[in-house]
């Protein structure tokens, strides 16, 4: 071995780097062959069906590193600065995997319906139905078995990775040893959350519940406002009693949600809200951006389904799916209920103008400003 000046580490000697080495060119350009290994004898369009779902295992791929790297950040006692930019940064890169595979969508729909109908029925049951690597990031994220979408008598999704027989395969095996790598990022999250130091310095068990009670009567005297000026500005009189009803509805879910049975969820609700509040204290600045990358980050993957959705409607309408399910129906209804962060989507429905939001308590501490009179 041997280093070059600086530190750029250890380098083997005399031994050039090709680009087809490293990247592995030749190897990569084999892997369009589909069943028979051989794409010379293939169509363009099958090809191109088969290229596009690999760019998206290896999108995939990248997704599930960044999101174990986050995962991990989050499993420390105390996210420190630096912790919270590496996971700031993981998310943005993340979601601009998505985005970008979001255009993909556009290169499949190049896929003529009757030019897929050519091959469609060689693949079944295959289907991205048995990506081992897009369930593996679901659970990895935190979606529970239990909330999956029914999708007919088949048996579970795992059960869809495995072969003939129920033997396992390579996708059962990948899956099942994600299944004990926890926590989940959601759970990993929720940790972080409850521990907010809501109240700041001084802040102990009920602080939270402090904090909730505070906004609430903000909340409620903004929904008041709100009313009264809806009142003012309806067309017909007996729309004040409706408008009334709609907003009641509203203060009480507000005030359900921010008050569960449970004190535990209780307190992580708090600190989302407490966190989106106060963006601008010195010490909630990295927190903000962190829960906004979250969110921004599920925004994607919701808009991914979606696409994928019509993509596949527009290229096989509503049949049932290779992989045995309803087809376009199942998938408008993963992106409709598969949440992980739902408690961040929900936030969004009780953020107040910060001009009545109220005083923040410990503000020395969130600041980082010495205490006066100290
Ligand atoms: C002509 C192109 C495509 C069609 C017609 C199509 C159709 C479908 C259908 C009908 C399903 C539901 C499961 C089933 O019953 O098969 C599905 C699931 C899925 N597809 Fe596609 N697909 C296409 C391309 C792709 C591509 C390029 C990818 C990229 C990897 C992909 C990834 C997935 C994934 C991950 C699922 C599972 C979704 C879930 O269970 O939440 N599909 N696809």
């Amino acid at each position: 071995m041997a280093f070059f000046p600086g530190s750029l580490g250890p380098m083997t000697a005399a031994r050039p780097t090709y680009y087809w080495d490293y990247i592995e060119v030749d190897r990569l350009l084999g892997l369009q062959g589909g069943l028979d290994g051989d794409d010379s004898q293939l169509e363009n369009e099958e090809v191109l069906f088969i290229t596009v779902h690999q760019v998206f295992e290896l999108w995939f791929k990248i997704v599930l590193r960044e999101l174990i790297a986050i995962r991990n950040r989050f499993k420390a006692e105390i996210l420190t600065n630096e912790d919270m930019i590496d996971v700031v940064t993981r998310l943005e890169r993340c979601a601009t995997i998505l985005r970008v595979g979001n255009q993909h969508w556009e290169v499949m729909e190049t896929l003529p319906p009757r030019a897929y109908l050519k091959f469609r029925s060689k693949l079944m049951p295959a289907s991205g139905f048995q990506s081992a690597q897009l369930r593996q990031i679901e659970i990895l994220l935190g979606l529970e078995e239990s909330e999956r979408i029914p999708f007919g008598t088949e048996g579970s999704h795992l059960a869809a990775l495995r072969g003939q027989g129920g033997v396992e395969t390579e996708a059962s095996r990948r899956v099942a040893k994600q299944l004990e790598d926890l926590p989940s990022l959601k759970d990993a999250v929720a940790g972080w959350l409850e521990r907010t130091p809501i109240g700041g310095a001084h802040h102990h068990a009920s602080s939270h519940r402090e904090f909730v009670e505070q906004y609430l009567a903000a909340h409620s005297r903004d929904l008041d406002a709100n009313l009264a000026h809806a009142q003012t500005v309806a067309s017909k009189g007996a729309d004040g009693g409706r408008l009334k009803a709609l907003y009641d509805r509203e203060r009480q879910s507000v005030r359900d949600f921010l008050l569960p049975d449970d004190e535990r969820l209780g307190r992580i609700r708090a600190a989302i809200l407490f966190i989106e509040t106060y963006p601008e204290e010195p010490l909630l600045t990295w927190p903000h951006r962190v829960l906004e990358g979250i969110l921004g980050f599920e925004q994607l993957f919701v808009i991914f389904r979606q696409r994928h959705a019509r993509m596949v409607e527009r290229i096989i309408g509503r049949r049932t799916g290779t992989g045995g399910t309803a087809g376009v129906d199942y998938l408008d209804q993963t992106a409709l209920k598969y949440r992980i962060f739902p408690e961040l989507w929900a936030v969004r429905s009780m953020l107040i103008n910060p001009q009545i939001a109220p005083a923040l308590e410990g503000a020395a501490f969130f600041g980082l400003r010495a205490e006066s009179g100290g």
